[in-house]
Order: C-alpha cells, then structure tokens, then sequence
C-alpha cells in the first residue's frame, strides 16, 4: 500500500481514501485496516475522479483543508471520498437537485461534519451566494450546459489559481458528436473564459464516452 497523495492511496490498481468515520461504510465499499489507520476502497466505476486518478490525472489539486463545492452530489459516493481527503479541516458543499438523492447526502452529514448539503439548482448561483470563495470547484452534472454551469459558478466561487474539476459525458452535450470533438469544444469554451486547461484524461475503460477536464482560473 502506498501513499500517492493528500489522504490517497493505491495498493497496485486498487485506489483508497482513509476514511474520516472509522468502520462507516458509504457505498457498500471494503474496509482495510493498515496499522493504526483505516481505508476505503474506492471503486472507479461508481466514481470518475477516481477513475480519472488511476488513468493518470497529472495533478490531484484537492488536499487536506481544501474547500471544494461539487455541483452534482447524487447519493454522495465520490463526495464521500473528497469528505475523506479534506478531512476536518477542510468543506465540501454538495450541490444538488434532485430531492431523492439528496436524502443521501442529508444522511451522509450526520457523521460527516465537514459535509454541507445544499438543495438547489447549480444553474443559479444566486440563491446560494452566501457560500464562500473554494480552492475547487468539482462539477458532475451531465447536463448540456455543463461547462457553461461550470464557468458560472467558478466566476461566482472560485480563488484566483484554483482548480476545476468537470466530468464531461460526451453523449449528455451532444450524442452525435465524437466524444474528442466534444471534448475538444468544450476545452476551447473554458479557454474562452480565460481558464488554463491543466490536463484532459479520457476516463475508459472505467466510463464510456467520459473525460476529466482539470482546468485552472
Ligand atoms: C452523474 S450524477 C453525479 C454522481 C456523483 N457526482 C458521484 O460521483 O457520486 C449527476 C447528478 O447531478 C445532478 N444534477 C444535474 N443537473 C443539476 C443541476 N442543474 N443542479 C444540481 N444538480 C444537478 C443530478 O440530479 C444527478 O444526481
């Protein structure tokens, strides 16, 4: 087992987090007790961050203390994971809007003090001005608009030099389209709006037709 950074670790291509509420399982997931420190298993076809890490993500800008706002929570599995790598010092807003999942990550706070779920709509920004400027916006919406979502709420939430994190599926923007087209489309809209782009990783075998955008403001 080896530590690949901030709270990650890796044990040949299995990817871990150590995991913030001891004996606590989230999704299902295997626990594994390394001395005097508890990890989780994090599965890549339930998250694309951590399948975009085991395809070799250049840079993994979320670390312990990071204030991350994630626009999609769904039930909470891969916000569960970044709760995990920020630690208690750190913040993760999860952003949803689908009142069904949602109740998993309302769940999903009462151990996880450092999870904030809010209940609304990542398309306006205004209606949950009162969070505070992250180190990470990490947005997993599968929407046509996703990147213009994006741009928003970065402007809106996010420091100067920090990161975004966009999980684009192809087929959600344009089902026509080759997915690199669209990759390549939605790489020169963030450009655009004054982003760096750091990395793209295409997220196969883990997801069809899914790439990683890691962009800088
Ligand atoms: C692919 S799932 C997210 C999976 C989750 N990120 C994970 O890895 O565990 C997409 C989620 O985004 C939510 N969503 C889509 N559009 C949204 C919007 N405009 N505002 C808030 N949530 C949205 C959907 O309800 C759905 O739960």
């Amino acid at each position: 087992m080896k530590q690949i950074s901030s709270g990650i670790f890796k044990d040949e291509n299995r990817l871990y987090t150590k995991n913030l509420i001891l004996g606590k399982r989230v999704y299902g997931e295997k626990l594994v007790d390394v001395k005097d420190t508890q990890l989780r298993e994090w599965d890549p076809t339930r998250s694309k961050l951590a399948a975009a890490i085991l395809n070799g993500m250049n840079i993994n800008p979320i670390k312990e203390g990071s204030k991350v706002l994630y626009l999609g929570a769904s039930t909470g599995t891969t916000p569960s994971h970044i709760s995990d790598i920020v630690g208690p010092k750190g913040i993760v807003y999860c952003l949803e809007f689908a009142e069904r999942v949602f109740r998993s990550v309302v769940e999903l706070q009462k151990d996880r003090k450092n999870i904030a779920p809010i209940l609304v709509d990542a398309r306006k920004p205004e209606e949950y001005s009162w969070i505070e400027e992250c180190d990470i916006v990490y947005v997993d919406i599968a929407q046509p608009d996703e990147t213009e979502i994006s741009i928003r709420n970065a402007k809106e939430f996010l420091k100067f030099n920090g990161y975004m994190l966009i999980a684009i599926k192809s087929r959600s923007i344009d089902v026509t389209k080759d997915p690199k087209q669209v990759y390549k489309e939605e790489k020169i809209k963030l450009q655009e709006s004054d982003f760096e782009i750091v990395d793209i990783i295409n997220l196969e075998p883990y997801e069809k037709d899914h790439a990683m955008i890691v962009c800088k403001k």
